[in-house]
């Protein structure tokens, strides 16, 4: 039997669910939360549908303030392509690019922006947090930032994408994503699917400090490409359960980080050891964090081993993202030319050879 139908723009499996589009924005280096919150579902997405992954730099720029921020681009591009790689995100069977190497993009935002009325960019949550967050008024602050969820619509409905697979945070931005496609469709004729959100389940990963989810701005994270020794490091710095001064006095693995990070990272009947052994003051907090060092530093090897075999090749991701945006740009091209002609701009292919 032939292979399922092969998308003419891409030539890879349109897969048998559809197109999938999600972006990050270029944070560099991720780290285990991250890889929990999203690569390991972009990474199992790729079975079953068309995917489309890419680096949202433009939408970087909507909280970039110094030129430290903006020299700090390029290379968290790298980095963070880098980790998407050695998690599994596969060029061979998705598109990876960089959202800026496919200029139209720029331009669906402009169209899109006449489709959409302020009233509603104003009333986005994450729009509302972001303004207080940067100390702003809706008076001061730069009209990218409001414009942010118009931008993240034009990402996906370029591609024609119709799943997004994003975390519980990102869903009034689908909502929007939905209601800007409707309100298109309806003025300019049917021509974007509305796209629809692919909740992650997500295994909470605790953050070091056991205080809150782990995350890169509160120093409580284990990079996905830190060393064995940075990770056993990092991973013994962890607090335990805070009425455990002494370590013959029984822990309480139910408010402890570690044991809910075990969890995540060792053997179920390991698990069950450091339950009764915590429990019944069998081991001490240093020996089980020791463990868990050498569970989490089991679990990244295969991901340090990719990275190893493309760090050797110093063109690799830059061959990657270069063919990956050739490849969205061709597809990209397609829809603007049809918004164009919708919108009575004319042809844009034709105008631009
Ligand atoms: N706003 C998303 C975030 O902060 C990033 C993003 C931009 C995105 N464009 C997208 C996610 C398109 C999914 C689809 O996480
Ligand atoms: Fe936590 Fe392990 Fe110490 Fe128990 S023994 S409190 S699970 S670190």
């Amino acid at each position: 039997m032939v292979s399922p139908a092969a998308s003419p723009a891409t030539g890879q499996s349109s897969g048998q669910k559809g197109v999938i589009l999600s972006g990050m924005r270029p944070t560099g280096r991720l780290h285990l939360g991250n890889y929990f919150g999203a690569l390991q579902n972009w990474v199992d997405l790729q079975e079953d549908y068309r995917c489309i992954y890419t680096v949202v730099d433009v939408h970087a720029l909507t909280t970039v303030e110094t030129p430290q921020d903006v020299a700090d681009i390029q290379p968290n591009i790298s980095e963070m392509v880098m980790d998407w790689l050695a998690a599994g995100v596969d060029p061979e069977r998705c598109t990876i690019f960089v959202q800026s190497q496919v200029p139209e993009v720029l331009s669906l935002h402009t169209l899109l922006s006449m489709v959409t009325p302020l009233g509603w960019l104003l009333r986005v949550p994450t729009f509302k947090d972001k303004v207080r967050q940067m100390d702003e008024t809706e008076e001061t602050v730069n009209y990218g930032l409001v414009g942010y969820p118009v931008l993240q619509t034009a990402d996906i409905i370029l591609y024609k994408a119709d799943t997004v697979p994003v975390g519980q945070d990102q869903l009034p931005h689908l909502e929007l994503a939905r209601e800007i496609v409707r309100r298109f469709n309806h003025r300019f004729g049917d021509t974007f699917p509305e796209p629809q959100a692919k909740l992650t389940e997500v295994p909470l990963i605790v953050g070091l400090d056991g205080q809150s989810k782990m995350s890169k701005s509160l120093d409580n994270h284990i990079d996905l490409a830190s060393t064995p020794d940075e990770t056993s490091q990092r991973v013994l710095t962890a607090f335990t359960d805070p009425q455990r001064t002494t370590r013959n006095i029984p822990g309480r693995p139910e408010v402890c980080n570690v044991y809910s990070l075990h969890c995540t990272f060792s053997d179920p009947a390991d698990t069950n050891t450091v339950y009764d052994e915590c429990t019944s003051a069998a081991r001490g907090c240093v020996d089980c964090k020791r463990h868990l060092a050498a569970s989490v530093n089991t679990f990244l090897e295969p991901l340090r081993e990719r990275r190893r075999e493309f760090e050797q090749r110093p063109d690799y991701v830059k061959d990657v993202l270069n063919e990956g945006g050739k490849r969205a740009r061709s597809i990209a091209r397609q829809t603007l030319d049809e918004v164009f002609e919708k919108m009575g701009l004319g042809s844009y292919v034709d105008a631009r050879p």
